[in-house]
């Protein structure tokens, strides 16, 4: 295998090291992949998914990266906010999307609680999201007093993705969902983005963030970023899947933009099964044995 076909994200090829033999089909998409993105000028695309449907929908459209979001609180298990999530919940929703994901690098949110006591609190939590929960890396939220942990995570061998910005574990901290880093909080975003990186992290995910500075945030971290609400200059962007493909009813943030209308395909699909069943028209004789 040349260079070239050993560094290509998107090869088809060996599934990595210790594959079987006989397996063989796209290439895990890995960390020194989205650092190769970002050195060479280009984007790559981050989705949620809390399944094992979506996640193969998603993996096979090629998206680079899937997240097991702690949104699930909200956009699974209806919660009002991300805070009531558990790590024993986190771990189900992380093993479907796992088993539906073959190329996709998976990355895994530390739920609230799971990681703010202690370093070592965030690397038990962290260990249990890769042997359990099988996934290739994790999200962490907050900043420059999370450096520590980032650096007890580097040190046990497992990425660690910093989220900045707006972090909505700490909605109530900060007085609701706003924008951070407008004015004098400018300097606070580029110091948690830049400390974290520094710490170790693979990555730095900024929501809600004025786009000018996370332009200057990209700029600054010679790591990947990736916004939500964060302007075009970042490495890569994510969306909320529900918010992306139109499930969800209601206000979309701002930072949202629907990229197709399922929650109207799912509707006429219902309606159109329980119409035919009313009326006899399905099941059908070549539905029945
Ligand atoms: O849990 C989540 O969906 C997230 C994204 C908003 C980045 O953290």
């Amino acid at each position: 295998m040349t260079d070239a076909e050993q560094s290509a994200p998107y090869a088809a090829g060996s599934a990595g090291p210790g594959a079987p033999a006989s397996q063989s089909g796209p290439r895990r998409v890995r960390i020194p992949h989205l650092q190769q993105i970002k050195d060479s000028g280009g984007h790559f695309a981050m989705l949620t998914a809390y399944d094992q449907y979506t996640a193969a929908i998603f993996d096979e459209a090629g998206i680079e990266v899937l997240l097991v979001g702690d949104s699930a609180a909200n956009n699974v298990m209806g919660h009002a906010t991300t805070l009531p999530i558990t790590l024993d919940e986190m771990l189900v929703f992380a093993r479907s999307v796992t088993a539906g994901a073959s190329r996709a690098l998976v990355v895994c949110d530390l739920p609230f609680g799971s990681y703010e006591v202690s370093p070592a609190q965030a690397v038990e939590s962290s260990i249990r999201l890769l042997k359990e929960g099988l996934v290739h890396a994790v999200k962490m939220e907050g900043g420059a007093h999370y450096a520590p942990h980032v650096r007890a995570l580097a040190a046990a061998g497992i990425p660690v993705m910093a989220h900045v910005g707006f972090t909505p574990q700490s909605e109530h901290a900060l007085g609701g969902y706003r924008v951070q880093g407008r004015g004098d909080a400018r300097r606070a975003v580029l110091d948690d983005a830049a400390a974290l990186a520094e710490a170790g992290a693979f990555c730095v995910l900024m929501e809600m963030v004025p786009a000018d500075v996370a332009a200057e945030v990209d700029a600054a971290v010679a790591v990947p970023t990736i916004g939500i609400g964060a302007g075009n200059a970042t490495t890569g962007q994510v969306l909320v899947w529900q918010d992306m493909a139109g499930l969800r009813s209601g206000k979309q943030p701002r930072f949202v933009k629907q990229f197709a209308d399922v929650r109207s395909v799912l509707a006429t699909a219902a309606r159109t099964y329980a119409d035919e069943v009313r009326s006899g028209a399905f099941p059908g004789p070549e539905h029945s044995f």
